[in-house]
């Protein structure tokens, strides 16, 4: 067992987990937190995405002790007193959602793409959730959806990120 201290969506917690003990297993097992999903378990199909310091991993091949100080932002941590993310509200809007298996990554890739790049083409879009497998939309909603977001953006100054 070791002794890892994780700031999770603004929480600081400190656990003691097995050593061989993935981050998605620490997050749902430990934390609760199941918005992060548990899929193919080997790095293919991007459910279990969350944001560790500042960049996206597929948290089932992080193990918790390479987690170790580190902030992680979940799906849980993104609406903000109640309110939805602008990516959240936007998934709604274009009927992006089906099942919701690959939502949670899926939006926290988004995430990660306007935050580095906040006017992303098309091709920008589908390039950033490359790693996000979907196998009920398609993708042109999931695209549309993020891509309202950056178009809103660009006609709106206001940070909205
Ligand atoms: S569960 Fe992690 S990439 Fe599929
Ligand atoms: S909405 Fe079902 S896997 Fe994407």
């Amino acid at each position: 067992m070791i002794n890892i201290k994780l700031t999770v969506n603004g929480n600081i917690c400190k656990l003691t987990v097995p050593v061989k003990m993935t981050l998605l297993d620490v997050l749902r097992e430990q934390l609760g937190l199941t918005g992060t999903k548990r899929g193919c378990e080997i790095g293919e199909c991007g459910a279990c995405t969350v944001i560790m310091n500042g960049k996206t991993v597929n948290s089932c091949l992080v193990l918790a002790a390479q987690a170790d100080g580190a902030k992680i932002l979940t799906i849980e941590g993104l609406a903000e007193n109640g309110k939805l993310h602008p990516l959240q509200k936007a998934f709604l809007e274009h009927d992006a959602v089906q099942c919701g298996f690959c939502t949670p990554g899926m939006i926290l890739s988004a995430v990660s793409l306007l935050e580095r790049n906040p006017h992303p083409d098309e091709y920008e879009i589908r390039q950033a959730i490359a790693g996000n497998l979907c196998r009920c939309t398609g993708y042109k909603q999931i695209v549309e959806a993020i891509k309202s977001v950056a178009i809103k953006r660009k006609h709106d100054d206001s940070n909205i990120l």
